[in-house]
C-alpha cells in the first residue's frame, strides 16, 4: 500500500530531523523542503515509485501552509486530476506510458510483421504512436484515446512532430473496428484484458497480432513473450489470431 510507505517514510524523515542539532537546522520554510526531500529519498528506498516523489516533497510544505492556499485551488486540482486521469475509475485503466526501449521493441515487431496499420487502444500522450509513425514512414499508426487533457496533449504532440502517417482519434477503445489493423497494441490493466480479448478474437483478420504490454490475457497462452531490457523488465505478451 503506497500511502502506508509515504506515512512510514514521512514519519521516519521527521525523526531523522529531530535527531539533528538544532542549531543547524534552519528555519521554515527550507526545514519543510528538507522534510520533503529526506521523505523523498526513503519513500524511494522503500519501494515507492518516481511519481510519489513529487508527492513526498510537497506534502510537508502543503500541510504546513494549508490555510494559506486559497480554497478555489481544491476543486480545480480535481478538476484537473479528473481530465487526466479519465479512465481510472470507470475502465480501471490509470495514466501510465510506454518507454522508449518498448517502443524500439514495438517498431522491430512492425518490421517483422511488415505491418501497414498499427492502433495504440488507450494511445496516452501519444508516444508510441509518434515514435513508430516516425521510424517506419509506411506505416499508418492510430491511437485512440479518450481522456480529455491527455488526448489534447497527444494531439499538440502530434501536431509538432509533423507526422502524416500518424493519428489520434478521441474515441473509445470499445468503439473501434479491429479488423482494420495489423497489429493492436494495448497498455491497460489487468481488469479489461478478458473483454478485450474477446474484441479481439471476434474483429481481428487471421494473422494478424495482438499485443499487451505487462498484462496477460487470463487462462490463455500467449503465441509469443518478448522481454524488453529495460529498467522494469517490460514483457509484451503476443497472441497470433
Ligand atoms: C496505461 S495508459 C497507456 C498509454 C499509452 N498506450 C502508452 O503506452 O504510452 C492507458 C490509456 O488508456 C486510456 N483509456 C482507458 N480506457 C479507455 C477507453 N475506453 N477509450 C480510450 N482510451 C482509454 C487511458 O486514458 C490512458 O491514457
Amino acid at each position: 500500500m503506497p500511502w502506508i510507505k509515504v506515512l512510514l517514510s514521512q514519519g521516519l524523515a521527521l525523526g531523522c530531523l529531530y535527531l539533528l542539532p538544532s542549531g543547524i537546522l534552519p528555519g521554515a520554510p527550507l526545514i519543510l523542503v528538507l522534510q520533503g526531500v529526506a521523505a523523498a529519498a526513503i519513500g524511494r528506498i522503500v519501494g515507492l515509485s518516481l511519481l510519489w516523489i513529487p508527492i513526498q516533497f510537497l506534502l510537508p510544505l502543503a500541510i504546513a501552509y494549508n490555510s494559506s492556499v486559497p480554497s478555489w485551488v481544491y476543486p480545480a486540482a480535481l478538476v484537473f486530476c479528473l481530465l487526466i486521469y479519465w479512465n481510472s475509475a470507470s475502465e480501471q485503466v490509470p495514466l501510465y506510458l510506454t518507454n522508449r526501449r518498448t517502443w524500439k521493441a514495438l517498431g522491430d515487431l512492425v518490421t517483422a510483421e511488415n505491418a501497414k496499420t498499427f492502433v495504440d487502444l488507450g494511445s496516452g500522450m501519444g508516444g508510441v504512436v509518434t515514435a513508430l509513425a516516425g521510424a517506419h514512414p509506411g506505416l499508418r499508426a492510430i491511437g485512440l484515446e479518450t481522456a480529455p487533457l491527455v488526448f489534447l496533449a497527444s494531439r499538440i504532440r502530434l501536431l509538432f512532430a509533423a507526422r502524416a502517417n500518424a493519428q489520434v482519434i478521441y474515441k473509445s477503445i470499445w468503439d473501434e473496428d479491429l479488423a482494420a489493423h495489423d497489429i493492436v497494441y494495448c497498455f491497460l490493466s489487468p481488469v479489461p484484458m478478458p473483454r478485450m480479448f474477446a474484441k479481439a478474437k471476434a474483429e481481428m483478420r487471421p494473422g494478424t497480432l495482438f499485443v499487451s504490454n505487462s498484462f496477460a490475457v487470463p487462462g490463455q497462452e500467449p503465441t509469443g513473450i518478448k522481454d524488453v531490457a529495460d529498467g522494469r523488465k517490460t514483457r509484451l505478451y503476443l497472441y497470433r489470431m
